[in-house]
């Protein structure tokens, strides 16, 4: 096989036989595919698309390259979650004592926050002594026995998506379905998940901008799970905005928790309860979404899911004591506010502005190698639908730095304001399966 013959075949809009694809991914990897073909390949992929076949065989392919996780010794159907990036999704923090409390085994491995997106293994470790990284037979052990664990992402998973991801976004071929879908299923299924719920994001601060992209990557995605056999289901939910108040690390804790005690923000309460019931679901504790949604409900309302989160907390080394006093929890030395230019009603609230923002506060990073300040963030005094007057706060800034014009320019920007009321949108659009 020569991979020249294999890109004039793609070239052409041709399938590509599973041992083409798996030259070509396998090759690459090794060192044996040069950068340039490589990049050749992606562009074709990128113009003429894969076929759910051809991607479930890409998937496949970047599981084989590295190693997978073996959660067998974990008892009962394995669900995972994964969000396709947004800003303020602190929804894993929130579900996995949920799902939990309701006899599911999560098993979750997160990333870091990287740009104008946080991570779920930062949000954690900005509670004092909350571990990441735990032993393989640790992370079995609590998983067994609380139906609980997270870890960051430490074993060798799917090396040829890391590099081939690497090349995508220095040739311009990020933004492809079938190369985003393989990406992420790839993960999934390398981490050893049975099972898996898919967040799909939509909207200014997500890769998908509009619903039809979001419904073709989430339809590409569970076709995989199907190809691959593991049980997926996709839901598309909003990202016109910031989920809930609160961007950065401590400050999505917080809010995390209270979500957990009943007084969250309506729309990241509404996601995560969905999510949430969909992994109960596909774990076999529900036969129904209703059923589902009311119980976890009443799991909130009891006072139950607090516990959880708190062993969770207590299991992984860090201070429980941050769920009843959340002022425990890190903060920036400054506050700044950013105000309204103008009266009228939020129309618009581009999340990626906020994200940025947030992450020239300290909160994010701009490389790998940047480090955080976990108090650093923003709240949002205002959102999509709120009446503002000119001179009233449309955001706090959190940050240990003194000047703050360049983010305050970015949230000035991030908001439009119109004299009329704008169309509600829903919080969670379609639910694919
Ligand atoms: N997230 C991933 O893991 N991969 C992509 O290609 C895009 C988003």
């Amino acid at each position: 096989m020569r991979a020249v013959d294999i890109i004039e075949k793609k070239k052409k809009n041709n399938p590509l036989t599973k041992e083409e694809i798996d030259f070509m991914v396998q090759g690459y990897t090794q060192g044996q595919i040069p950068d340039y073909q490589m990049a050749a390949f992606l562009m074709t992929i990128y113009f003429n698309g894969m076929n759910y076949d051809e991607i479930a065989n890409m998937t496949e392919s970047f599981v084989n390259s590295g190693d997978s996780v073996d959660l067998s010794r974990i008892h009962g159907v394995k669900v995972d979650k994964h969000s396709t990036g947004g800003v303020g999704d602190k929804i894993s923090i929130i579900v996995i004592p949920l799902v939990a409390l309701c006899g599911v085994p999560v098993a979750k491995m997160s990333g870091r926050g990287l740009g104008h997106t946080g991570g779920t293994i930062d949000k954690l470790e900005s509670i004092e002594g909350f571990r990441v990284e735990l032993s393989p037979e640790e992370f079995i052990e609590n998983v067994n026995t609380y139906k609980m664990a997270i870890v960051g992402q430490t074993a060798n998973l799917t090396p040829a998506d890391k590099k081939i991801y690497a090349l995508r976004d220095v040739t311009a071929t990020i933004d492809s379905i079938p190369l985003i879908a393989s990406s992420i299923m790839s993960k999934k299924i390398a981490s050893g998940a049975d099972a898996i719920v898919l967040d799909v994001k939509v909207g200014s601060g997500a890769f998908m901008k509009n619903i039809d992209e979001a419904r073709e990557l989430a339809k590409t995605m569970v076709s995989i799970g199907k190809n691959l056999n593991r049980n997926t289901i996709a839901i598309i939910t909003n990202m016109d905005q910031p989920l809930g108040h609160e961007v950065g690390n401590s400050n999505e804790v917080k809010e995390a928790i209270k979500v957990l005690s009943g007084k969250g923000a309506k729309d990241e309460t509404e996601v995560a309860l969905t999510i949430a019931s969909y992994m109960c679901l596909l774990g076999g504790a529900f036969d129904d979404f209703e059923q589902a949604y009311k119980e976890l409900e009443t799991k909130i309302n009891s006072g139950l899911a607090l516990e959880k989160l708190k062993e969770l907390i207590l299991i992984q080394g860090g201070n429980p004591e941050v769920v009843d006093n959340p002022d425990l929890l890190p903060k920036a030395k400054n506050t700044f506010c950013v105000y309204s230019e103008v009266d009228g009603y939020v129309n618009k609230i581009d999340a990626e502005l906020i994200g940025i923002s947030a992450m020239l506060l300290g909160a994010g990073r701009k490389t790998k190698e940047d480090s955080i300040n976990y108090g650093a963030g923003i709240s949002l005094k205002k959102k999509i639908g709120d009446y503002v007057r000119k001179g009233e706060v449309l955001c706090e800034l959190h940050t240990d730095f003194d000047n703050v014009e360049e983010a305050t320019k970015k949230i000035n920007d991030a908001y439009t304001i119109k004299d009329e009321l704008p169309e509600p949108k829903p919080y969670v659009y379609e639910v694919i399966q």
